[in-house]
Parts: C-alpha cells; structure tokens; sequence
C-alpha cells in the first residue's frame, strides 16, 4: 500500500518481492496479479540487499522498455541482480543484449538478415523436415517416452544450429551445457558450462577462419572479424547467446505448450479441428506461458518519473513479462486461456529495442511443431498428471526438465 510519502521515490520500504516462484509451471506466479492490481510500480529488496523497482503492468512497462534512460549494460555495478546467480551475468562475454544505443543497434544489425521474416518464412520447408525427424524420434523412443529429449529440444537445436553453421553432432554436448548454464544456482555452478561453451565456439571459429564455414559464425568470422569491425570476444558472445537463446527458449514452450494443451481439451480440439488456429494459438501460448518472465532488467540513467513514482538514477528496474501478460486492463480475464483473444500484443519477447531478435523464429516453429505433435499422436496424453510437475527456479526461463507422456 503506498502511502502520500511514497510518490515521487521518497517511500523507500520494499512493498513486493520479486522473484516470486511458480506454483504452476505454465503460468506466471499468482502472486504477481494482487501486485499488478495495487500498482503499476513497486519497491523491491534484490538479493544483495539493495532496492529496485518492479513493474508489473502492460502501459508502463512497454513505456520504460521503450525508454532510452533505462540502460541494459550489465557491467553497471548498479545493474540489478535477481538472484546469486545473477551475479554471472556481469562476467558474462560480451554481447548486444547488454549494451545500450548506439552500440547494441550497430551489432545487432550484423545478425539481422539471419531473422527477418523473409529469411525465416524461407525456412518453413526444413523445419517441417526438422518436426518431422522429431516426430519419428519420439514414435520411435516407444510410448511413454520423454518430450523433451525426443521433440522439443531437438526441433529448435537443430534448427538454429544449421542458422549459425554449428555443427549438429555437438548437440548433446551444447545441449547439456546451455541446460547446465541455465539451472545454475550462483557464479560458482555457472563457471564450469560457461566455460565449456566459450572455448567450444572459440575452437569454432578458428574453424571458420581456416575454411569456408556456412552460416552466421562463418560469415560473421569471414567478413567482420576479418576486417577488424567485430572483435573475437564480441564474435563469442554473441554466439553464445544465440545458441542458447535460440534453442533453450522455444523447447520450454514447446514443452510447456503441450502440457497447456492438453490440459485444455476444449482449446486443443479447435486446433484439431482446424490448424488455421495455429497462430493465434500460439500468440496466447506465449502469452499465458511467459516463459523469460524475469527478462527486461534495466538500471536507470536519469531521473524518470512514471506513474507518480520517481525511478532515481542509478536504480534497478525490473519488467518482467508475466505480470504485463496477465494484466486485466489489456487482457481481460487474464487467467482464461482464450485463443481467440488477441494475444498479439503481449509482452512475452520483450519490448523495445530489445525485443527478441528469434521471434519470427521462434513463432514459425512453434505453429509447426505443436499441431505436428498432435497430429502425429492424437491420443498423446501426460503420465504424470499437471499438478505433479515441478516448476523451475523462479530466476530462470521456465521450463520442466522432463515430461514423459504417453499414448
Ligand atoms: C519462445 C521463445 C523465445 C522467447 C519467449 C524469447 C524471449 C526473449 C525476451 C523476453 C527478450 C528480451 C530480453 C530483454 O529485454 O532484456 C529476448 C531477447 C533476445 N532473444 Fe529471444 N526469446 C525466444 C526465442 C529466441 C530465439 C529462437 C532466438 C534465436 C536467435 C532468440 C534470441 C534473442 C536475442 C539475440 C535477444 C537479444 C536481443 C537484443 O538485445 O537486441 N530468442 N528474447
């Protein structure tokens, strides 16, 4: 509750926490909706003891995703931490998705004709292909099997290894890797992934500067860094980001995706009864999942002041998807998963200059891949009930390690 004395930042007791775990792995925590009723801002007591604000509705938070004081530049010592694991986010290699304007356009733009929508919209033939190996993967593990193994980490790993030029036979070794960097609990466990990674592309790109190499990494190798535009630790980062943005994101909502479905029957038998849906449906999927709802950490340059709130320079401010995802004021009846709703405008990529360079991506594979699935299985169902699956650390993407179904 805030008080006269709170407005303009003067109030300084944190009033939310923030990360609050999930108690239902495919959908934000439901502590987050009181939040988003009471204010669109609050104060927040981060893991190191310092205060941040937390924003958790839709206007406010595309407003300051929008703007230009908020900074994304990790290496701030103000930048808000989450967690103790966010700490490894400061010793991370560089990479666009922690600079500001100018710099982050100007790298970005050297991996956008990956990404355009033509470009992607080019890949539906292979990524047909991709599903339908997956397809015969998960037929072939024999029911029941694991989901996750057999369909939804193979699809998107695939896919964004041949996008970079990496290898496919290396995929059990990156795979666990990204898996490991990602559930690590502080610095210590985040360590020896990362370092797997950062010297298995290393030794990549030395591949790439000897031959030919196809793909973003060669082409980025043969031509940027060639001429001296890109530095060798840039190149890494930014590879390391890809790889384990684009194939650790879209697994979980493949993965996630499916439990929703299956838990509503109604919603599954409109896409059954006609796959036009797909894209809608996989609009409210992001939505309804907002799966990197701990994305949109930002610390603030100049003074700005929203919704009767001074945000100080130098403070943290968080925006994570999922409060914006299940505001009322934009989505009514947030809790309903309702394709036919309208979910474009949701926050699950983020907003702004940051929002996610994978989207068309991200998007075409799952209109294939989840009607494939139920194509492919119409009696698919999960082996261990909803209610039992466990849900991620709250400092995460969200995902479950395993889902074993059957049918
Ligand atoms: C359903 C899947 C995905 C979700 C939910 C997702 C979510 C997000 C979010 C929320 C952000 C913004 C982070 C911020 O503002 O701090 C982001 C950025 C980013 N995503 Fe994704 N993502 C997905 C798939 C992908 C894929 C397939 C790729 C593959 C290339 C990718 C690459 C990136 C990159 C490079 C950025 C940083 C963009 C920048 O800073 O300019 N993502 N993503």
């Amino acid at each position: 509750m805030f008080s006269i004395g709170s407005t303009l930042g003067v109030h300084m007791e944190p009033t939310a926490a923030f990360p609050q775990p999930r108690t239902c792995p495919y959908r934000p925590p439901f502590g987050y909706a009181e939040l988003t009723e009471q204010a669109p801002l609050h104060r927040v007591e981060l893991h190191d003891g310092k205060l941040g604000w937390l924003v958790t509705r839709h206007t406010e938070a595309r407003a300051l995703l929008s703007d230009s004081r908020l900074s994304a530049d990790r290496t701030n010592p103000n930048f808000p931490l989450i967690s103790a694991r966010g700490a490894a986010v400061r010793s991370q290699p560089p990479a666009f998705i922690g600079m500001d304007e100018p710099e982050h356009g100007h790298y970005r733009r050297m991996t956008i004709p990956d990404f355009t929508a033509k470009r992607i919209n080019g890949l539906r033939p292979r990524i047909e292909e991709i599903a339908t190996q997956a397809a015969d993967q998960l037929n072939a593990a024999g029911s029941p099997a694991d989901l996750v193994v057999n369909y939804a980490v193979p699809i998107p790993s695939l896919v964004i290894c041949e996008i970079l030029g990496v290898p496919y036979s290396d995929h059990e070794f990156f795979e666990d890797a990204s898996r490991r960097l990602m559930r690590a609990a502080d610095e210590h466990e985040v360590a020896a992934p990362r370092a797997e990674l950062l010297a298995y592309l290393d030794s990549l790109i030395d591949t790439a500067l000897q031959r030919p190499m196809p793909g973003l990494i060669g082409r980025l190798a043969g031509d940027q860094l060639t001429r001296g535009e890109l530095s060798r630790e840039l190149l890494i980062g930014i590879a390391l980001l890809l790889l384990v943005a684009g194939h650790e994101t879209t697994a979980s909502m493949i993965t996630l995706g499916t439990v929703i479905l299956l838990e509503h029957p109604d919603r599954l038998a409109e896409l059954r009864a006609d796959r036009g849906v797909a894209p809608d449906l996989v609009e409210e999927l992001l939505r309804y999942a907002s799966v990197a709802d701990t994305a949109g950490a930002r610390v603030a340059t100049a003074d700005i002041d929203i919704a009767g709130q001074r945000i100080r320079a130098g403070e943290g401010v968080l925006i994570p998807n999922g409060p914006a995802n299940f505001d009322p004021a934009l989505f009514p009846d947030p809790d309903e998963f309702d394709i036919r709703r309208g979910s474009r405008n949701h926050n699950a990529f983020g907003y702004g200059v940051h929002q996610c360079l994978g989207q068309n991506l991200a998007r075409l594979e799952l209109q294939i891949a989840l009607p494939l699935l139920f194509e492919r299985f119409p009696t698919l169902r999960l082996e261990t009930p909803a209610s039992q699956l466990r849900p991620a650390r709250a400092d995460t993407i969200q995902s479950i390690d395993e889902l074993i179904v059957a049918w």
